[in-house]
């Protein structure tokens, strides 16, 4: 109906001067579903501005206040999370009972981040100087954990309000204020979650959010002089991030390739239980998704089997059917995806089911046989596409997962405690999981890419770390 969904800034929705908008596409039927603004560069200045002046105040409210307030936002976003749910569904076509849950676990994340600020920044430290030689007990140092400033949160589209609260719930705790970018896709679903902290009465120009083209305001953003921390999600777009970002601290969760290695051992209906839940929940479109299975051949017929029957039973439909398999978030996702199934297929992987494509939609595919030479053995597809390696020693799955310069997540299934351990050690991963597929949550976990993977580790209670920095007073005695 021509409506463009405002911008928020110093409290209020506004309408960009530029006059211009960005379409968001649905999905599933490929047509516009909604527009936001497409903000100016000099409204990116003027936003700033007003969070540089909200954080100085924001800094010295009691922490007790600022958590009050989070606890608040977390209820309004509980209580509305089925029109922000509806948006998910519209904009990146997520299921709709993961959309729900997509929100649901938002707020419980604002409120842990509110929990566990009051406590961790609560303490400080006391340090004496006679511990380091030469120095007698004439200093006492205090330490305390001070905000950085103003926070730019990028979220990606894959969960644009649930990685976008894990940034803002630890920023806002810390006493930092916000500009949060929010992708193209979900941009709807993130300002209505940014009016949950309106309605929740935090103060003006704490939080913002502007939108808008990446051509016209990304680089401005990321390298304006007014942001001192970067928290990002998302692709490759992080590592041109990193390059260009001035001399703040950053907070990167890019690309991931996580392997599944298969023991002989392993309970194999558990492993095709996980690799059809890691593999293929939502789409494969999560950066933990189990994107290569390294299996030993001699129990590799088996688990493809299994896994086969499975994939067979996932219902390709809609978001709005619950489907299990919806529409990729956009036609070039589903283009290039189509193009790693085309790649294998010149090259020789086994097709376990027929490539079925119906616009975005994209039906899933187990490949097996799938060699070194093929780019799906390498690149992460996004798509609903589980690459299958066989493999003839432990070794050689470790090695194809170190091979990778990506270094996200992991897992392996196994019955023996002591060889999952060892894996765990000699993969080269932020995380590893034993008998479970990657995945991010709970929220508290720390969550971390090792590579091109990422920067720092997230998290919540590694997150209000990152967006603090260390302050001491030292006390010179006479
Ligand atoms: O897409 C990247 C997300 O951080 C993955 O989160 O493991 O909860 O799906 P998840």
């Amino acid at each position: 109906d021509g409506e463009v969904f405002k911008y928020y800034t110093e409290g209020e929705w506004k309408k960009s001067a530029s006059g211009k908008s960005v379409a968001i596409i649905n999905p599933t039927t490929r047509t516009t579903q909604y527009k936001v603004q497409a903000c100016t560069q000099e409204e990116v200045n003027k936003v700033m501005e007003s969070a540089k002046v909200a954080q100085k105040q924001w800094a010295k409210t009691p922490l007790w206040k600022r958590a009050e307030l989070l606890h608040k936002a977390a209820a309004i976003l509980k209580e509305h999370k089925a029109p922000i749910a509806e948006c998910l569904v519209k904009e990146i076509a997520k299921p709709a009972k993961d959309s729900v849950t997509e929100v649901v676990r938002s707020g419980d994340l604002i409120s842990y981040c509110a929990e566990e600020g009051v406590r961790i920044l609560g303490e400080g430290k006391f340090l004496v100087s006679d511990s380091f030689p030469g120095n007698e007990r004439t200093k006492y140092c205090l330490t305390s954990k001070i905000p950085l400033g103003v926070v730019l949160a990028i979220p990606p589209f894959n969960y644009p309000v649930n990685l976008a609260v894990s940034k803002i719930g630890p920023a806002l705790i810390a006493g930092n204020s916000l500009v949060l970018k929010p992708p193209t896709q979900g941009a709807v679903a993130c300002l209505h979650m940014v009016q949950c902290f309106h309605l929740a009465g935090f103060p003006k120009g704490l939080i913002n959010c502007v939108t808008g083209k990446g051509s016209e305001i990304g680089d401005f953003l990321t390298m304006h002089p007014g942001v001192n921390c970067i928290s990002f999600t998302g692709g490759d777009t992080g590592v041109a991030i990193s390059k260009k970002a001035g001399m703040v601290p950053l907070q990167m969760e890019l690309g991931g390739k996580d392997a599944c290695i298969v023991l002989e051992d392993a309970d194999l209906d558990l492993v095709a239980a996980n690799i059809i839940k890691g593999g293929f929940s939502y789409s494969g479109q999560r950066c933990t998704a189990v994107k290569v299975v390294l299996v030993m051949e001699s129990v590799a017929d088996a688990l493809v089997e299994k896994v086969n029957a499975k994939v067979a039973k996932l219902k390709v439909g809609p978001p709005e059917d619950n489907c299990d398999i919806t529409p990729v978030v956009s036609e070039s996702s589903a283009n290039f995806i189509e193009g790693l199934a085309k790649d294998a297929k010149t090259k020789g992987a086994t097709f376990c089911q027929e490539y079925k494509r119906e616009g975005n939609l994209i039906w899933p595919l187990l490949l097996d046989n799938v060699r070194p030479d093929m780019r799906i053995a390498w690149e992460e597809p996004f798509g609903p596409i589980v690459p299958v390696i066989r493999i003839n020693s432990i070794e050689e799955g470790i090695h194809h997962c170190n091979a990778s310069n990506f270094g996200l997540q992991g897992c392996v299934f196994t019955s023996d405690i002591n060889k999952a351990i060892l894996i765990s050690d000699a993969m080269e991963t932020g995380t590893v999981q034993i008998n479970s597929a990657p995945a991010r949550g709970p929220d508290h976990f720390p969550f971390q890419g090792l590579k091109d993977s990422g920067i720092g580790s997230q998290g919540i209670t590694n997150s209000i770390n990152m967006m603090t920095k260390i302050k001491s007073t030292v006390i010179n005695l006479p």
